[in-house]
């Protein structure tokens, strides 16, 4: 069997993906035309070429003003159930799918809008495919913590739809402190709690979500190899990194894949996994993450089932499902 084919057949979980991320420029510029919405940019070709980015911030731009587009519940339907997908074919039979609400409140679309469009498709993926997924909810760090405790009182409404609070977008200037008491009142109320941490900024980020934001997990995590205490307590706890190879890659968070630190997290111990983080945008599936990460760093096929199995004990799925899914890779045959 190939690579191509292993990687691809292999039993997965998607745990670092942001819904806005997997709008693809076909389906933006068809929903932009259906609610007689201006796109900048006079082609999907041009859009594509627009593409190429210096750090997270000049991608975060671009990124916003995509999600412009997306009006009524179809169109978050439509984009979510594009996604799924996409999933479906690259055999990953679990997703743990962020979205940011604010996106589109503060352009004025309400949070009901959002939040069943992205459900709907969300149970339909169980009904066709038999995949199991949850919804992450994500405050913009570049907001203030009055409106995240609003974002947060709208999202109780949804409480058994949503499974954990995250934290994304600007991460310079933003420390996980900002949002301290917002993600006391996020747990109080019940939900799990993760942030980006480490992509572009400090080891002192990464201590902050921990000790302040009590995360379970952790997205992108890189820059805590900066600090060997730190890795030996995420390495003790087992706090899942969930690492983003293409991403770090066109976002310049490393120079070339084969400077990747995945597989040196891996030898110290570190719980990782491989995603996506935003596929549309750094022209790179589950699958591609996968593939061209284990080409750079000659990855074995043991790194790959270990990797595999990663995403679903990295979950937050109950331990029976975890044992199941496990199994499956287990089973699989190279
Ligand atoms: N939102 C979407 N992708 C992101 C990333 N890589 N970092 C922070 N916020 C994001
Ligand atoms: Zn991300």
């Amino acid at each position: 069997m190939t690579i191509e084919k292993f990687i691809c057949g292999i039993p997965k979980a998607e745990l670092h993906v942001h819904i806005e991320g997997t709008f693809e420029p076909e389906l933006m510029f068809e929903i932009a035309q259906r609610n007689n919405i201006k796109i900048k940019y006079k082609s999907i070709d041009d859009l594509r070429k627009a593409y190429d980015f210096s750090n997270l911030q000049e991608f975060l731009d671009i990124y916003y003003d995509g999600a412009s587009v997306l009006i009524h519940e179809r169109d978050f339907y439509d984009m979510t159930w594009a996604y799924i997908k996409k999933l479906h074919s690259q055999n990953v039979l679990h997703a743990e799918i962020f979205f940011d609400p604010q996106t589109h409140t503060d352009r004025g679309i309400q949070f009901s809008t959002v939040i069943t469009g992205i459900h709907k498709a969300l149970e339909n993926a169980e009904k066709e495919f038999g995949m199991s997924t949850k919804l992450i909810m994500c405050f913009l760090r570049h907001l203030d913590e009055e409106q995240a405790f609003q974002t947060l009182e709208q999202a109780l409404e949804y409480k058994d739809w949503i499974v954990a609070i995250g934290l994304d977008s600007s991460e310079i200037g933003h420390p996980p402190s900002k949002f301290q008491r917002v993600f006391e009142k996020a747990q109080a109320r019940g939900f799990l709690t993760v942030a980006h941490a480490g992509e572009e900024g400090p080891p002192e980020y990464v201590w902050e979500t921990l000790n302040l934001l009590n995360v379970t997990r952790i997205d992108h995590g890189n820059r805590a190899l900066e600090d060997d205490t730190l890795v030996q307590l995420l390495v003790q706890k087992q706090i899942p990194l969930t690492v983003c190879p293409l991403s770090n890659l066109k976002l310049r968070v490393v120079d070339k894949l084969e400077n990747h630190p995945l597989k040196k997290m891996m030898n110290n111990g570190l719980l990782v996994t491989i995603n996506s983080d935003d596929p549309a945008y750094f022209r790179g599936q589950l699958n591609d993450n996968y593939l061209k990460l284990s080409k750079a760093l000659r990855l074995t096929i043991d790194d790959i089932y270990q990797l595999a199995k990663n995403s679903f004990t990295a979950s937050f799925l109950s331990d029976s499902e975890k044992l199941s899914y496990i199994k499956k890779v287990d089973d699989y045959e190279k």
